[in-house]
C-alpha cells in the first residue's frame, strides 16, 4: 500500500477531470498524496537541497550534537537514567518566515529559500483552488477564509528539518505522532532516507521517497472548513540508524486572527450523514490549545476551542 502519486501537469490538459478526481481521492481517502510534475523546477529543488544540507553542516550540526536529545539518549543507553524519551524528538529544526531571523552564514541560503518559498506558496494556492472546486466551493474560498480580512494575511511558514542518524532508533522518535494544526502542508522530503509514516486503517505506512516530488497533506483547519470531508491524518517520523534525513515542510495556514468554521454549503449538504460537527473559532485560539496538545488526539482540541 502506497500513498497516491499524482501528475499535477495533467491538470491543464485532456486528463483534467481524472486528475481532479485523483486529488479528491487523495484528500478524502488518504489525507496525503505526492505530486510529480508540479512545476517547481528541478534546478531550484537541487539548489534548495544544497543550501539546506550546507546550512546543517555549517550552522546546525554542532548544536545538535550538544542537544538535550543527544544527551538524554546517551544517559539512557549508559544506564544513568531509566526515563523514557517519550517527550522528545530526534530532530534539528528551524522555521523561515517573512520576518524572522534566518541562518546567515551559508552562501546563497537566503536568496534560494526566498525563491523556493515564493514558488511553494503559489503551488499551495493552486492546490487550494483544486480543493475549492472538488468541494463545490467558490474559487478562492479557502484562501479567503485563511486571510481573515484586512490586515490579517494567511500564514506561510517553512520548517527546515534534519533527522540525523540515530544510534538507538528504537528508543526515540524523529518526530512524535500528530496531525497538523493548519491548512495545507507542502513537504519536500529527502530523496533517499525514509522515515515519514502515516496512519492508515490502523497501520503505519511509509511515505515513499520519490525524488523531485512534493508531498501534500491537509491539517485540522481543512478538516473543519470541509466539515469533515477532508480529515487531517496522523503522521510521524521514525528515527533512522543511517543517513541524515532532510525534510522541508511549508505550512499554508490561516491568519491567527481568521475565524474558521465549516463552509455553510457543506453543512447543508452533509449533516444528514455526518454526526461530527465542528465549532466556529478564531485560529489563534486553536493554536493556543494546539501548543499544549499537539501530540494528542484532535477531537478534544476541537471541543476545547469550541468552548472558548
Ligand atoms: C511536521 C511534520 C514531517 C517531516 O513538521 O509537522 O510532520 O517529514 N514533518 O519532517
Ligand atoms: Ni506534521
Amino acid at each position: 500500500m502506497a500513498i497516491p502519486v499524482i501528475d499535477f501537469s495533467k491538470l491543464d490538459g485532456e486528463e483534467r477531470a481524472k486528475t481532479m478526481a485523483q486529488i479528491a481521492n487523495g484528500c478524502e481517502e488518504w489525507g496525503f498524496f505526492q505530486l510529480v510534475n508540479h512545476g517547481i523546477s528541478e534546478d531550484l529543488l537541487e539548489r534548495v537541497k544544497k543550501v539546506c544540507s550546507e546550512c546543517y553542516k555549517l550552522e546546525r550540526e554542532e548544536g545538535f550534537k550538544n542537544s538535550t536529545a543527544v544527551k538524554l539518549l546517551n544517559d539512557l543507553v549508559e544506564g544513568k537514567t531509566a526515563e523514557k524519551l517519550d517527550n522528545l524528538d530526534w530532530e534539528d529544526v528551524f522555521t523561515l518566515l517573512d520576518n524572522n531571523e534566518w541562518p546567515s552564514q551559508t552562501p546563497k541560503f537566503k536568496e534560494t529559500m526566498m525563491e523556493y518559498r515564493w514558488e511553494l506558496k503559489k503551488l499551495g494556492e493552486k492546490i487550494m483552488e483544486v480543493m475549492d472546486e472538488n468541494l463545490g466551493l467558490s474559487k478562492g474560498y479557502i484562501k479567503k477564509a485563511f486571510n481573515g480580512g484586512e490586515d490579517c494575511d494567511a500564514f506561510f511558514g517553512t520548517k527546515v528539518s534534519h533527522y540525523p542518524p540515530c544510534p538507538n532508533p528504537e528508543l526515540v522518535n524523529g518526530l512524535r505522532a500528530h496531525t497538523d494544526a493548519g491548512g495545507v502542508i507542502l513537504l519536500f522530503q529527502d530523496d533517499n532516507v525514509k522515515g515519514l509514516q502515516i496512519l492508515k486503517e490502523g497501520k503505519w505506512i511509509h511515505v515513499q521517497p520519490i525524488p523531485k516530488s512534493i508531498v501534500i497533506n491537509t491539517g485540522d483547519q481543512i478538516e473543519v472548513l470541509s466539515n469533515g470531508r477532508y480529515k487531517s491524518v496522523w503522521h510521524r517520523v521514525l528515527a533512522m540508524p543511517d543517513g541524515n534525513r532532510r525534510s522541508i515542510a511549508s505550512f499554508y495556514n490561516p491568519s491567527l486572527k481568521a475565524t474558521i468554521a465549516p463552509a455553510p454549503q457543506l453543512i447543508a449538504q452533509m449533516n444528514k450523514e455526518v454526526d461530527q460537527t465542528y465549532p466556529k473559532f478564531v485560529f489563534g485560539d486553536y493554536m493556543s490549545v494546539y501548543a499544549e496538545q499537539k501530540f494528542l488526539p484532535k477531537e478534544p482540541r476541537f471541543q476545547a476551542v469550541g468552548a472558548m
